[in-house]
């Protein structure tokens, strides 16, 4: 490891300027925000005044793959047995594809009017700067109210310059006022926030475990209303026990686990809490450090905006601070995966064991009082793993935290699975062993996944709703189609399109 100037450069910047969100402290901003007033959602509008960030951002569009993890790994379909993600969960793939993603999964379900289908407006809040147009026009409040299909037709934009610039002033800005009380609860001075801080922070806003708290409110004409807040469960703290216990302690689950019948809480994907355990974050590298490099460009240098898997550019980022081969970094980088999947493995092998072992128990007749124990070391060994691995770079971010939790995670399925033996031979089972979960059919039957019916619905949303969602959208001036023109649509279940 060589200490590069660059790197002491990046450190005194991070402890000298201070981010003031009006004024016009950074250098860039001098060129200036794009509108007067409002928020610009529509990326395309930044084009002209900032094409290098554009063009580079744009290319995040490169990145169209689906990986289906319910098929690489079935043992999901039983972890999530109940739950959305056990019909459709694929890695993630450039931000120019969010919204689409978010679309076709078949998670966000099939609705026919702004009022029905299983989700809350929530499930936008990740994946378009739309979100921030709507929270500025509507308030925070009214736009966390209601059904996911309400805002169909407002959603025209995946990711992009808004999430984390200000339309007036085009600085980096938190657009999202829960980072903000996030951080504030775990003693933050948000006035006092650096500019690489915001290096991390603008990822933060996405990259973070949340869930959905109910919040009562009155609109302005006097209508009760509850709103489902997506909020960041930080109070005591950014680690996996930290938030598990603030789950615990609120009594909060996403769901009711359809075959153990354990009170689960899904990790959302905690990437930049775990990150922050790990040795760059504590030697000052931000998310943009090695996402965001630095590229020399017309009219000068900028950073690139194809935010993407650094893996790539080893020598634009990795070797700005380090002085091993590219080669050599590369098999660092694929020894933590390969060790991370080993034991990731094991834990999802141990897990959804435990979960068909709980369900037999059940089944031949066990008491409430012999499985509570048993449950809530299912809830709790399925939160640290999916803590540790939800992120995807986590392996490699903050590997002995991903390690150690997987471990635990281990120890604590383990656990459970000895309990149920025992309860098990009490009611009879002597030997029983789970059920074959080796393939993708298999592991969605037992989790009772009627995969057929879900796409059936699903392909009638995206020909009828959705189509009128993108007229209206590109009606009222939201949506240009021209920028997607080219725009692959791919899905886990139509491999044709
Ligand atoms: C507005 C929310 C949001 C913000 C802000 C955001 N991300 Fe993302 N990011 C996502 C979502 C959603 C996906 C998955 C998209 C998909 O699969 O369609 C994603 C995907 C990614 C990927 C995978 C890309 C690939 O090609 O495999 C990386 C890497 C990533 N983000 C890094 C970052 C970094 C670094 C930042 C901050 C500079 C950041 N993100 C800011 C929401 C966000
Ligand atoms: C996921 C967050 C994110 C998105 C989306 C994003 N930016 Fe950035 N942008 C950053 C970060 C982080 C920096 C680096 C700031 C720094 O180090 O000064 C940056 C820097 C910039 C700069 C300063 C010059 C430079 O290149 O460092 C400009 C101008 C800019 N972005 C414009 C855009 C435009 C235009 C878009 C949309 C096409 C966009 N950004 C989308 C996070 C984002
Ligand atoms: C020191 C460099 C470095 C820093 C800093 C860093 N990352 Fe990463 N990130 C990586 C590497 C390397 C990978 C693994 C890429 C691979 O497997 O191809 C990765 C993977 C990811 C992935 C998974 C991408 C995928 O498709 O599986 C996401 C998302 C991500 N990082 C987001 C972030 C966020 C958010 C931050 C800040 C909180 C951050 N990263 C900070 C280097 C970094
Ligand atoms: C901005 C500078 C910077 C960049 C960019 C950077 N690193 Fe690092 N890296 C560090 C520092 C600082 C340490 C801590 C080691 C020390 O203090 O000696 C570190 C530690 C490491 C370690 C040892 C710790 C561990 O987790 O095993 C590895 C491996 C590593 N980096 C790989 C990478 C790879 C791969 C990339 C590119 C994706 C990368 N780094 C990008 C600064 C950087």
């Amino acid at each position: 490891m060589r200490r590069s100037k660059k790197l002491l450069a990046g450190a005194a910047l991070a402890v000298g300027v201070v981010l003031s969100t009006g004024g016009t402290g950074i250098g860039w901003a001098a060129d200036g925000g794009v509108r007067e007033k409002g928020v610009e959602s529509r990326n395309e509008m930044w084009a002209k005044k900032y094409p290098n960030q554009y063009n580079s951002w744009k290319e995040t569009s490169q990145n169209d793959e689906i990986t289906d993890l319910v098929a690489k790994k079935p043992q999901l379909a039983v972890l999530w047995a109940g739950y959305g993600f056990a019909k459709d969960y694929n890695a993630p793939r450039g931000h120019f594809y969010a919204l689409q993603s978010n679309i076709n999964t078949l998670r966000t379900g099939a609705p026919v009017g702004p009022a029905t289908g299983p989700m809350p407006t929530a499930c936008w809040t990740c994946k378009s700067p739309d979100v921030p147009r709507l929270m500025d026009e509507q308030g925070e409040l009214e736009y966390f109210t209601g059904k996911w299909a309400k805002y169909g037709h407002e959603m025209a934009n995946s990711i992009g310059c808004a999430d984390c610039h200000d339309s007036q002033t085009a600085q980096l800005k938190i657009s999202r006022p829960y980072l903000l009380r996030g951080l504030e609860a775990v003693g933050v001075d948000t006035a006092k926030i650096t500019k690489n801080d915001m290096r991390s922070l603008a990822c933060a806003q996405c990259h973070s475990e949340y869930y959905f708290k109910d919040t009562e409110w009155t609109d302005k004409d006097g209508n009760k209303k509850v709103a489902k807040v997506v909020t960041l469960p930080w109070d005591n703290g950014l680690t996996a026990e930290d938030m598990e216990k603030y789950y615990d302690d609120i009594g909060f689950n996403d769901w009711v686990h359809k075959i153990s019948k354990a009170p689960m809480v899904k990790a959302q994907h905690p990437g930049y809490e775990i990150f922050r355990s790990g040795i760059h974050a504590k030697s000052g590298v931000s998310c943009a450090d090695c996402h965001m490099p630095t590229q020399k460009g017309e009219g000068g240098t900028y950073s690139d905006h194809h935010i993407a898997s650094p893996m790539a550019n080893i020598d634009t980022v990795c070797l700005n601070c380090h002085e091993q081969s590219a080669e050599d970094l590369k098999a660092v980088v694929e020894n933590k995966l390969a060790r991370k999947e080993q034991l990731m493995e094991i834990a999802m092998d141990n897990l959804a064991k435990a979960h068909l072992e709980a369900g037999k128990a059940w089944e031949l007749g066990a008491t409430e009082a012999e499985m509570k124990g048993i449950l809530l070391d299912i809830r709790h060994a399925q939160w640290k793993w999916d803590y540790s691995i939800a992120s995807h770079g986590s392996f490699f971010h903050a590997p002995e935290e991903t390690l150690r939790l997987l471990s635990v995670a281990n120890e604590t399925a383990q656990a459970a699975r000895l309990k149920l033996v025992q309860v098990l031979a009490k009611h009879g089972a002597v030997e029983y062993m789970a059920p074959d979960f080796s393939t993708k059919d298999k592991a969605q039957a037992l989790a009772g996944v009627a995969l057929p019916a879900e796409i059936a619905e699903k392909e009638k949303f995206r020909a009828t709703l959705l189509k009128e969602w993108e007229k209206q959208a590109a009606e009222k001036g939201l949506l240009d189609p021209e920028t997607r023109k080219g725009m692959s649509n791919k899905t886990s279940y139509n491999k044709g399109a």
